[in-house]
This record gives C-alpha cells, structure tokens and sequence, in this order.
C-alpha cells in the first residue's frame, strides 16, 4: 500500500459529526514495518474515532503497533475489503512452556468482529477436543480430531480438525481437552481462530503452529454497501445505525462513511486516495 493522501470531507447538512483531520499530512502513518492509514491513527486527532485508535511501542525492533480499543496486535489494514489483521491468542493444552491463553474480548461498542468469511476454528493434535466458547461459557462450536496417519499440509479430521465460525463473534476462548485421552507421543494440543489463506498457505508446520502464541486473524470493521457516489448527494451509501461502511470508489480510492444516526442518516463521509 502506498502512501495515502485524505481526503475530502462533503458538508451536506445532515454531515455533521465527522471531524477532518486538518493535521493528517502530519499524522505518523507507520509503526515499523506496518501502515497505519486513516481511519486508523498513533495521535488522537488523526483517527476516524477513538475505536481507530493505535498505540505503536518502540521498545521492540521493528516497533509493532497495537490496537487501543482491544490490546491486540495490529498487523495489517485492508481498506480495500475493509477489514484489518491482528494476532490472536492460541490456546493450548500439555504443550511445554505456553501459558495459558487470555480470552479475547472485543467490546459490543468497537466496530470490530471476527470475519466469518475469512477465519476458520481449527485444532491441532490428534484426539483433540476443542470447543469456542463465548464469555459466559456456551459453545459457539468446536469440532474433535481423530487420531492417525495424514498428510501434513491438509486438515480432513485426522490430527487437525476445523469448522466455520458463526458471523459476528466479537470475544471468545477456547477450551482444549481430550475425549479418549489418546496421543501420538505428543501431548501437546492447541486450538485458534485462525485466518485459513494463512493456515494453508505452509508459512509454519503444525509443529511450528503448536508453539506459537498467536496465530493471524482477520477482523471485519467496515461492511461494503450501497453507493458512494460523491457526485450524486442523493444516493449516498446506507448504513445501519452505528455501524462503519465503504464502498470501493476505484483501485486507487475508498469512501468511508462513519456510521449513521438512528433515523438512517449519514454522519460523515470520507473519501481516501490509496
Ligand atoms: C491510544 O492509547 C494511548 C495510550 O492510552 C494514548 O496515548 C493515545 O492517545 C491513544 N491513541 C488514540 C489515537 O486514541
Ligand atoms: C511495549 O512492549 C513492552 C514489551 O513487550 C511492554 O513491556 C510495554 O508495556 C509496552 N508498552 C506499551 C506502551 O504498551
Ligand atoms: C522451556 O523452558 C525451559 C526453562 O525456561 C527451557 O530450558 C526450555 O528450552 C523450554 N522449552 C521449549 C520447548 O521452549
Ligand atoms: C458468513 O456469514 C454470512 C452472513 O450470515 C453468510 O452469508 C456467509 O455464508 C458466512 N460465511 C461462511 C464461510 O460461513
Ligand atoms: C499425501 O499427499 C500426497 C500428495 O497429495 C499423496 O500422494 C499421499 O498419498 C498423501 N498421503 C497420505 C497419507 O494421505
Ligand atoms: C473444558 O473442557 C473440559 C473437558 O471437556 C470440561 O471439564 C471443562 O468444564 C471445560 N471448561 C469450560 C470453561 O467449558
Ligand atoms: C494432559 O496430560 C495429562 C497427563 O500428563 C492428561 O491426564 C490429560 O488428559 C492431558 N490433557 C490433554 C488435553 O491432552
């Protein structure tokens, strides 16, 4: 992605609340190795609200930037299918030295939610139990591996199990454990939401998996709907209440509109040049 210059922001009456950020050219738009482009922003003035907020921590080389409204580490943005990268926790059962995962908890308030589209629940391991819950405890799904001979690079049941999430999952744990408290000399089982492209693409062996922290997962913040035409006032992008839209333009610009109020009407629309 290459440098990014905002942005025009269109004064109709009923566009009230979206502030421009008259310093952006200013804002610091990179955190080590990782672009950080309006709506996302370091400095306060420079984000599309505080959900877009991103703390960069220099203490590591490259500094890795994290999202204020979750902790979690941002890794990438999309704005072209609306949607960001982070690392999200894998949760482990016997392996050596991994501490247990903490849940992940998105509050109802922050646009972000768990792409169901892009995301899959897998477990590793063989006779692997392992159940996604929600924070009070009930299962959103899960799926239990057998145990046998497989081909390292595919998850058909046998030492990896998968399963689709449900759309709109926002916090989650997972829980790991045994049916028949079988193994295959390894003890070690793990489960994570996971962005599949990444799981399949061979990037980490499962053994490399199984001992890793955190795993990539994509989270969906803007939905792409209706028009954003901005010649035609008129037949501006519908949004539901609160929520984030954009709607591709052309390859090199995005508009974004920043939720609406409760009678359906735009607060504030932006234009983005990639
Ligand atoms: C993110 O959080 C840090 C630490 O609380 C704060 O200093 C910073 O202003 C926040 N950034 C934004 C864009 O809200
Ligand atoms: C930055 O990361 C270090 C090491 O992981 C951590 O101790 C520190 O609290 C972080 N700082 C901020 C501002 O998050
Ligand atoms: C586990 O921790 C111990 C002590 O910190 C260390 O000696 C050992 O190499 C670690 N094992 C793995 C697999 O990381
Ligand atoms: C994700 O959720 C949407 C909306 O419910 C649904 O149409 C779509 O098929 C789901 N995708 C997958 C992979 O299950
Ligand atoms: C693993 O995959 C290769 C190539 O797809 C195939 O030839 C082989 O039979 C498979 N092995 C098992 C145990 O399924
Ligand atoms: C996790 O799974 C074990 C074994 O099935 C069960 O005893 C335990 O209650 C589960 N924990 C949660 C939080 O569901
Ligand atoms: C972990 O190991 C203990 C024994 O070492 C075993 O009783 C337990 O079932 C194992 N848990 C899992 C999830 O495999």
């Amino acid at each position: 992605m290459g440098a990014i210059s905002v942005l025009f922001f269109l004064s109709i009456p009923w566009l009230t609340a979206a502030v421009v950020p008259h310093e952006w050219t200013y804002c610091k738009n990179k955190c080590g190795n990782v672009d950080i482009p309006y709506p996302f922003g370091i400095e306060p003035q420079c984000v599309m609200d505080d959900t877009f907020g991103v703390t960069c921590n220099d203490t590591t080389n490259p500094p890795r930037p994290f999202l204020n409204s979750s902790g979690m580490e941002l890794l990438q943005v999309s704005l072209t299918s609306g949607s960001i990268r982070v690392n999200n926790p894998v949760f482990s059962s016997n392996c050596s030295n991994m501490t247990r995962a903490a849940a992940v908890t998105l509050s109802s308030t922050n646009p972000f939610v768990l792409s169901n589209n892009s995301n899959r629940f897998i477990a590793l391991g063989c006779d692997t139990y392992a159940n996604l819950l929600d924070m009070a405890g009930s299962v959103l799904t899960g799926c239990l591996s057998m145990c046998g001979a497989s081909n390292v690079s595919d998850c058909f049941g046998i030492n990896c199990c998968q399963t689709t999430i449900p759309p709109g999952i926002r916090s989650f744990e997972a829980n790991v454990s045994t049916i028949f408290d079988r193994n295959d000399g390894n003890r070690c089982k793990a489960a994570f939401m996971v962005e599949q492209d990444w799981f399949y693409s061979g990037t980490k062996s499962r053994d490399d998996m199984l001992r890793m922290e955190y795993v990539p997962a994509v989270l969906q913040w803007g939905t792409c709907q209706g028009r954003c035409d901005i010649s035609k006032v008129s037949d501006f992008v519908k949004c539901s209440y609160g929520g984030y839209c954009w709607h591709q333009l052309s390859p090199s610009h995005h508009c974004i509109c920043t939720g609406c109020n409760p009678q359906g009407n735009l607060l504030g629309l932006i234009v983005v040049f990639i």
